[in-house]
């Protein structure tokens, strides 16, 4: 049989330049994932509008599950921002897990820079204050020992060290002070600052940066945007001094549509179509994709990540159109193959429990399959170890387990009267 050589790319076949599955965000300044493919969320994006809209600055949690939109939601408000004439670092500001208060403000900073380095003459910065900037950061991959790390947008730069060591803090807020009016001045408009990813910062080190960091969110004429899943969001209720700051209440990011996620795709092909002169096909059929939307209770990463998986996986030498049927074989042989075929029988039983619920103990897996709970608690830490479950939450020492999303392809239902069905209205 005629086998295609692998490397090429498989979504040619269907007529795509690219993977319309893609898990990309959709960024400030397009990517991969265009821009238009934006769907829905009307409310929060008139919302957040009007926030950064309103002159003078404000301070907004967005929050939701792993993998909703959260980051391309704040993107595309930022994007229609920018076209307004906003200032705003481009790539959003992914917080590192052991930043410290100066750290903090060093990366934001470096994001601004990086921005007006990509903005060429049209910076919004005098001379002397962009190579102020530009002082202040060099890439230095050799210098181990700088005070502050600054990983953010380009990464590989760090506060240069002077003769007094590293800038003070109140140096750097400052800085940042003056940098924001000279902004200000030139846009005429505030500026706006996204901070994404904020769980993946210990609950005690948010803690103590929030408390510290109180003033320089006070900086008049920055909207400051803080992202994170649902446990940055317990934390911050925790944190009075925290929320008390936030200048409307959070803006919670929940799962499209299904009717939203197929126009999402629909969008997608028509914009990575290779020519207006060729057809496209389609690489999955809306049963597939409302079994997946099933499974995933609606989560777009989960469901864009398996039928790309999928689609891959059986694409040989042409186009197909995966049903229901072939998907989920495809994805439980998958997973047999990948995850399942190596594990013990044990601690494969396990696994198999984890996955038939949201989350759950150790206790209850141990009183459902009859093993000792240390045993269950061995199975589990091993399990962990191959990426099949992970801690969901704690709840003082119990821990609530979850599968990953791809264990979840073992329970992926195939339902033959939906199939029936669409067979005879096909016909
Ligand atoms: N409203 C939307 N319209 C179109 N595409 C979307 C929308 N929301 C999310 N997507 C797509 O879904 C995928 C996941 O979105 P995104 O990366 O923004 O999620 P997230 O909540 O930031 O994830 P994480 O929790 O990992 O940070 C991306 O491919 C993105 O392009
Ligand atoms: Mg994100």
């Amino acid at each position: 049989m005629l086998r295609r050589d692998e490397l090429e790319n498989t979504w040619e076949l269907y007529g795509l330049r690219e993977n319309p599955y893609s898990i990309q965000a959709i960024y400030v300044l397009g990517g991969i994932i265009p821009i238009e493919s934006f769907v829905g969320r009307e409310e929060q994006v008139s919302r957040l509008k009007r926030i950064v809209g309103s002159k003078g600055g404000s301070r907004t949690l967005v929050y939701g599950d792993i993998g909703v939109g959260k980051t391309s939601f704040v993107n595309v408000v930022r994007a229609q921002a920018y076209h307004r004439g906003f200032f705003t670092p481009f790539k959003e500001i992914i917080v590192v897990e052991n930043w410290e208060i100066d750290d903090f403000i060093a990366n934001t900073l470096s994001a601004i820079y990086a921005s007006c380095k990509l903005l060429g003459d049209k910076k919004p910065l005098q001379p002397k204050t962009y190579s102020k900037l530009e002082n202040l950061f060099e890439i230095a991959r050799e210098e181990k020992d700088v005070g502050v790390s600054v990983a953010g947008f380009g990464g590989n730069y760090s506060v240069r060290k002077n003769t007094h060591g590293s800038p003070s803090t109140m140096s750097l807020i400052a800085f940042f002070q003056e940098v924001i009016t000279e902004i200000n001045k030139h846009t005429g408009k505030d500026v706006i600052i996204h901070y994404n990813n904020l769980e993946l910062m210990p609950e005690k080190n948010l803690k103590r940066l929030f408390d510290n960091l109180r003033d320089f969110f006070q900086t008049p004429n920055v909207h400051f945007i803080f992202v994170g899943n649902l446990t940055v969001f317990s934390s911050m209720q925790s944190i009075p001094r925290f929320s008390s700051i936030l200048t409307d209440s959070p803006i919670k990011i929940e799962n499209l549509s299904i009717e939203e996620i197929k126009t999402i795709l629909k969008i997608r092909m028509e914009k990575m179509r290779i020519s207006e002169k060729i057809t496209y096909t389609v690489p999955h059929t809306d049963s597939s994709l409302q079994s997946l939307y099933e499974l995933y209770k609606g989560n777009i990463r989960n469901i864009l990540n398996s039928l790309s998986t999928a689609v891959l996986s059986k694409t040989t030498e042409r186009a197909i159109r995966l049903d229901e049927f072939s998907l989920c074989t495809t994805l439980r042989s998958i997973l047999e193959d990948r995850y399942l075929s190596n594990l013990p029988n044990r601690a494969r039983d396990v696994l198999l429990e984890v996955v038939k619920h949201d989350e759950i103990t150790n206790k209850s897996i141990s009183d459902k399959l009859h093993i000792a709970r240390s045993n269950v608690s061995g199975y589990l830490k091993d399990l962990e170890k191959e990426g099949c479950v992970h801690v969901r939450r704690k709840n003082g020492k119990d821990k609530f387990w979850s599968a990953q999303p791809q264990m979840k392809w073992y329970i992926l239902k195939f339902d033959e009267d939906r199939a029936k069905q669409r067979s005879l209205r096909e016909f």
